[in-house]
């Protein structure tokens, strides 16, 4: 496989080769082709015309909707809210040192204007928006802080890029840490991200009960999913790759009795995305009426297994980046037609209190991709009756209070568009009341509605290595516990991807996601899951083979005994962190007293504090002590533990304005990385564990 792949890239390096040679193609292959805002046009006749005559906005708005529309959105984060404590700190650090000196300086009209932003919906503070160019960061030295601390902390999981609107669907879901959560269409996964923080926020368990099953169809795109779930640290989270409008429902069991339905889902269906507009300029010159008549049809199959997906009580949220009526309020309402009364909309109007929200539409047109307005499915002509179907419809009368579903306008608060419906399942689809609920009979619905047998496939894709889970009789079990003191560990939620040889890493997962990897690794195909906690480390003067892992110390320090526990004070970790190793002479005499009978190796630094306490792996050597954490976790508990880390940054700012260095290229990093950098970069980061 991979000299094809070889192969195939040197073929086209040759073709391109000669090309260059011919002057066919001169092309710098290295050159950023990506067009610019400025040059990319930011109109489109038939998208003005199509959403005036669907009202979706009123007269007096439209000229603002359009022209707002047409500019660049503001940058939005949020900080993470799994850990309260840090939460917090991170919010005085954001507001109090950052945005402050960021206001401090000499501000030009554009940034006194777009000061940063609290958004008012969203829990505790936690999310910001605020207008960052590239400009910007290389003209300002404290925007340029800023940028560098919030790259930094994205890429630990404690604060996360995301856009404002995208925020909305998760708060909606209210993710609670017992709940079982599907993410069907995950990918690149900023709101998957936020329902694993949702799940431990408010856990007093270092590993909830609940899980998230994060979906999506497209297998380079799951890798974004792993590059999102891994910045978080999670024993909870399984990623699948399956088409969701057949996703099976999940086995808890070897025999198949006990199945797994959830509490709550996110259906983010995949969509036009004109809400996007904004982010996403080429979507102004693509944009035709067409694509959203298109997208209907696989928008509602996801809806629909997402609701036979879901619990009786469960709830769902469905929604776009689109504003497109056919792919919101015509699939919510086909949806709800066909549910008969067993599926409601819920009113989520006041649930994110300072949110400006527009009622759902419950009227609206149907067209053919050359505009040509249909008000009933009879006066459609057959050469569009395959395109255009007679679900799209709106409704003679409004049955199921579309006015409830969310519409969100760019104008209203300098945001993307969007649309968001919460539904609860109030009792079994009328399809599922007349048989057994049981995997094979969902099956045999989806046969008998769309007539196509399920074919029988096994899931293991040659990239993705089995997850072999590890019994008692393990050998490396006994070396790992002894050494760890691990008490009542349940060892059966460890595991491994190696079938052969030794093994190098060991992750973690909590008892659920353990029972549905076990059982449906031969019907869905599993990406990723588990939280890195022992790596193999042949050092010759440890005990043990294997030291801990920072990823996973959360989940699995409350079985680890006091052999490898050192307890350090805040000054001494700061010492620690500041420093990659340092003497064993430097610390406190009663530190030193305890490590005069400290075995070499892994071993857990404690700072205990009430209001705050501290847990790193360290590194114990025979004269040394360091913490076995990489250079942004460091820089992150510095921070924390209020040290300022200024002197570790590289000032770019100050680099590139004294030595008229280069100019930075590399743009506002806190942008999506490019999906082939990461799925390239994990395979590598997987192979070479
Ligand atoms: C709007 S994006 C989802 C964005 C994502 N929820 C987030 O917040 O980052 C839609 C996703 O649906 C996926 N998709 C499309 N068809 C699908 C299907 N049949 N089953 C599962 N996923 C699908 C696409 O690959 C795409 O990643």
């Amino acid at each position: 496989m991979g000299n094809r792949r070889h192969a195939g890239s040197n073929a086209s390096f040759a073709k391109r080769r000669r090309k260059m040679k011919e002057g066919l193609d001169t092309k710098n292959p290295n050159e950023d082709n990506r067009s610019s805002y400025e040059t990319t046009i930011r109109d489109n006749e038939k998208f003005v015309q199509y959403y005036k005559m669907q009202n979706i906005c009123s007269e007096d708005e439209w000229n603002t909707f359009l022209e707002v529309l047409k500019t660049d959105l503001p940058t939005s984060f949020r900080i993470t809210a799994s850990c309260d404590v840090e939460a917090k700190i991170l919010l005085k650090l954001v507001e109090g040192v950052f945005f402050t000196d960021l206001l401090k300086g000499e501000l030009n009209d554009e940034q006194k204007n777009s000061k940063p932003f609290c958004l008012p919906w969203y829990p505790q503070r936690l999310g910001w928006q605020l207008k960052i160019t590239r400009k910007d960061i290389r003209g300002s030295e404290a925007y340029y802080r800023l940028h560098n601390f919030l790259i930094s902390e994205t890429g630990n999981g404690n604060i996360s890029r995301q856009e404002t609107v995208s925020m909305i669907p998760p708060l909606l879901l209210d993710i609670q840490p017992s709940d079982k959560v599907l993410d069907m269409c995950a990918a690149p996964g900023s709101k998957t991200a936020q329902l694993i923080e949702a799940l431990y926020s408010g856990s007093t368990s270092s590993v909830p009960d609940g899980l998230i099953m994060a979906n999506d169809v497209h297998n380079a795109r799951c890798y974004m999913l792993v590059h999102q779930a891994k910045r978080l640290n999670s024993a909870n989270v399984v990623i699948t790759n399956h088409d969701a409008t057949v996703l099976p429902v999940m086995n808890l069991d070897e025999n198949g009795d006990s199945m797994l339905k959830f509490d709550k889902i996110l259906c983010d269906a995949p969509c036009s995305g004109d809400g996007t507009l904004r982010k996403n300029a080429d979507i102004w010159t693509k944009w035709s009426p067409g694509n959203a008549n298109n997208l209907h049809g696989i928008q509602f199959r996801i809806l629909k297994r997402g609701l036979e997906l879901l619990n009786v009580g469960g709830r769902l949220v469905y929604s776009t980046c689109s504003f497109n009526p056919v792919e919101n309020e015509a699939v919510v309402q086909r949806m709800m037609t066909e549910a008969q009364g067993s599926v409601v909309i819920i009113n989520a109007h006041d649930k994110l209190p300072g949110l400006k929200i527009v009622n759902g539409l419950s009227k609206w047109i149907v067209v053919s991709k050359d505009l040509d307005v249909y008000k009933t499915f009879e006066e459609v002509p057959e050469k569009w009756n395959t395109q255009i179907r007679p679900q799209m419809f709106p409704p003679k009368e409004d049955l199921y209070n579309l006015d409830k579903c969310i519409r969100i306008l760019p104008h209203h608060q300098d945001t993307g568009g969007f649309f968001v419906t919460l539904m609860e399942k109030i009792k079994p689809l009328p399809w599922e009341t007349c048989v057994k609920q049981t995997d094979e009979v969902v099956d045999e619905v989806k046969v008998n509605n769309y007539k196509r047998k399920p074919k029988k496939r096994r899931y293991q894709g040659y990239k993705e290595d089995p997850f072999i889970f590890l019994t008692v009789d393990d050998p490396v079990w006994p070396e790992i516990r002894d050494f760890y003191e691990l008490n009542n560990f349940p060892i059966e939620c460890l595991l491994t991807r190696c079938s052969v040889g030794k093994k190098k890493n060991i992750y973690y997962t909590s008892t659920s996601v353990r029972d549905i990897v076990k059982n449906n690794q031969d019907r869905v195909k599993i990406i990723n899951t588990g939280v890195k906690t022992f790596v193999r480390c042949d050092n010759k003067s440890m005990e043990c083979n294997f030291r801990l892992a920072q990823e996973g110390l959360a989940g699995i320090s409350s079985f680890i005994g006091q052999k490898r526990r050192l307890q350090l004070t805040r000054t001494e970790l700061i010492t620690v962190l500041k420093n990659p190793t340092i003497p064993v002479t430097s610390l406190d005499q009663a530190t030193k007293d305890i490590l005069d009978n400290f075995g070499v190796g892994s071993c857990i630094l404690d700072m205990v504090d009430k209001d705050f306490p501290i847990e790193l792996v360290g590194w114990k050597g025979f004269s040394t002590l360091k913490a076995y954490v990489n250079g942004e976790c460091r820089l992150h508990y510095l921070r924390l533990l209020g040290v300022d880390v200024s002197e570790f940054d590289v000032n770019k700012f100050k680099k590139e304005n004294n030595e008229d260095g280069p100019e930075d290229k590399s743009g506002i990093c806190l942008d999506e990385v490019p999906e082939v950098q990461v799925k390239e970069e994990l395979i590598q980061s997987e192979k070479s564990e």
